[in-house]
């Protein structure tokens, strides 16, 4: 598959690099799938782990943002009350249209466990 085996090597290549210049790090380390807040909002209709499909891939979230200092929170407001496209023309569906309101509380966990991927 085109375009899979890059990713991963950029993957594979970040992780060891981190492995040996923060051998100590866990930050980075998966976080587990809020699997019910994912199925209530449908977040998999549009996105994928890995491959762009009608969004952007979680990967590609990830490490756009993972350095940015104040992304989680800028990803917080954006799931929870929309924004700014910040990847083409396409907004994001806001929560009362993907499946239901969602707490705070809730677009955290979300929004760690994208940057986790
Ligand atoms: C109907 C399709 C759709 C659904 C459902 C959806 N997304 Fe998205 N998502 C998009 C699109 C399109 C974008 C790109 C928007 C943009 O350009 O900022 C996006 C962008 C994002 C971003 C990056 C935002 C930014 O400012 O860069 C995150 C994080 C994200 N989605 C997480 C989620 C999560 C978590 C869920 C489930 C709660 C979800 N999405 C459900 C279509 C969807």
């Amino acid at each position: 598959m085109p375009g899979r085996l890059p990713v991963r090597a950029i993957l594979v290549r970040a992780a060891a690099a981190l492995a040996v210049s923060l051998p100590a790090a866990s930050a980075f380390a998966q976080v587990a799938e809020p699997t019910d807040l994912v199925d209530q909002q449908h977040c998999m209709f549009c996105h994928t782990s890995d491959e762009p499909f009608l969004a952007p891939s979680f990967h590609q979230i990830a490490e756009r943002y993972r350095d940015k200092p104040n992304a989680t929170t800028m990803l917080v407001e954006k799931l929870r009350h929309g924004g700014k496209a910040h990847w083409g023309d396409m907004a994001m569906p806001l929560p009362e249209d993907r499946g239901g309101p969602l707490s705070a509380e809730d677009a955290r966990k979300l929004v760690q466990w994208v940057l986790s991927q």
